[in-house]
């Protein structure tokens, strides 16, 4: 599906004339030509993938949306002088391979290239298999964009969050993001008959895993602040029968803060936490880090673009942070970069009821064509 979906996005960039490039990872580039092509380009865009039970928006509409504040220029009459670059990058969401943002990072260099070549999904299927199967060769080291490579960055997505369709305010500009990490935690405990061990003989890694569960949430709502979030959304027990009493546990946890201070904090008491459940249930825990991404700062020149192109049409807006990570988040390392947000029905996101109007997806699209117009002018 995920082929199918690249193919048809490509040729939608072809029929607009743009020039379509894709690097080893299966990034994608299409590019509308300035007038004076070795200027850096103004690049936007977001990605199509989708975690399980997803909506159909997250990603979608900042890579759809871009097409069409590129098509709604060329209908303009519009030929920018810098080149304007729509981005579709690969495997945004950590389902594949247990990394989010896989291509925005190897694109911005925040990885060591080499070792992500044998990245395996769950099916052992490495990255490097997984990517020849799909006609993308070379080497991921070749990702790498350099600083300056592009003026500017705008990633149009819809907000995941209710604030806006509260405030009844169609857009958000993006003035921070926060910063994710996630964690893999492996305990292995004793298994055995669920009817013939006694309960004060056991040594239950399912039971060792559920108050650690719990110790994520004390520490998110530990810190007093409402930008603190902890969740446990994968947990796989072995051997995963009824009446076998659990031997292993993985699982997978998300801590995110606005605050890099505070996320320290909670990740220190979880890990107080697993110290303490080991040893009281005679289990051991063994914690390994996916990532822990600083958080970012968007650029003030490309908010002021975003801001003047919503006061132009007289679009009210709200500046925001953004909870969730985006391929921003790794952009804004080599790009001065910011977002644009929309509304979404109820705030609902990575569920298959995501929602948002065609009025807010055109008013979005319409916002960012203006901005990029202007820092390509
Ligand atoms: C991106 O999907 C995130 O988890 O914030
Ligand atoms: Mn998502
Ligand atoms: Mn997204």
């Amino acid at each position: 599906t995920d082929r199918a979906a690249r193919a048809w996005f490509k040729a939608r960039c072809t029929d607009a004339g743009l020039t379509v490039r894709e690097d080893a990872v299966g990034n994608t580039f299409a590019r509308f030509a300035g007038t004076d092509p070795a200027l850096p380009a103004i690049a936007t865009g977001s990605h199509i993938d989708a975690i399980p039970h997803a909506g159909r928006y997250d990603g979608t509409v900042g890579v759809l949306g871009g097409l069409e504040a590129i098509r709604a220029l060329q209908r303009a009459g519009i030929r920018p002088r810098r080149s304007i670059e729509l981005i579709q990058f690969t495997s945004e969401e950590p389902t594949r391979f247990g990394i989010g943002c896989l291509g925005s990072r190897l694109l911005c260099g925040s990885r060591d290239a080499s070792a992500d070549e044998t990245l395996c999904d769950k099916d052992n299927q490495t990255l490097n298999e997984a990517r020849g199967a799909a006609g993308f060769g070379g080497s991921l080291n070749g990702v790498r964009l350099a600083q300056g490579h592009y003026a500017g960055f705008i990633e149009l997505h819809i907000e995941q969050g209710p604030l806006l369709e509260r405030a009844g305010i169609p857009l958000g500009i993006v003035t921070a993001i926060a910063a994710p990490a996630s964690l893999r935690i492996f305990i292995d405990g004793e298994g055995g008959h669920a009817g013939a061990v006694l309960m004060p003989d056991r040594r239950d890694a399912f039971l060792a895993a559920a108050e650690i569960a719990l110790a994520v949430e004390a520490a998110a709502k530990g810190t007093g602040s409402r930008d603190s979030v902890g969740t446990c959304g994968l947990c796989e027990v072995f051997p995963g029968a009824v009446n076998s009493i659990p031997s292993r546990v993985r699982m997978e946890l998300d801590v995110r803060d606005t605050s890099e201070a505070r996320r320290e904090t909670m990740l220190a008491k979880i890990a107080l936490g697993c110290q303490e459940v080991a040893l009281r249930r005679g289990v051991t825990i063994r914690r390994e880090m996916i990532n822990a991404d600083p958080p970012a700062q968007c650029d003030p020149a490309v908010v002021a673009a975003l801001r003047a192109a919503a006061s132009q049409h007289h679009f009210k807006f709200q500046e925001m942070v953004s909870r969730a990570y985006h391929d921003s988040l790794f952009m804004s390392r080599i790009a001065p970069t910011a977002m644009l947000f929309i509304p979404c029905r109820g705030g609902v996101s990575h569920r298959p009821d995501e929602y948002a109007s065609p009025e807010a997806i055109a008013q979005g699209t319409l916002v960012l064509a203006e901005a990029l117009a202007e820092l390509a002018r």
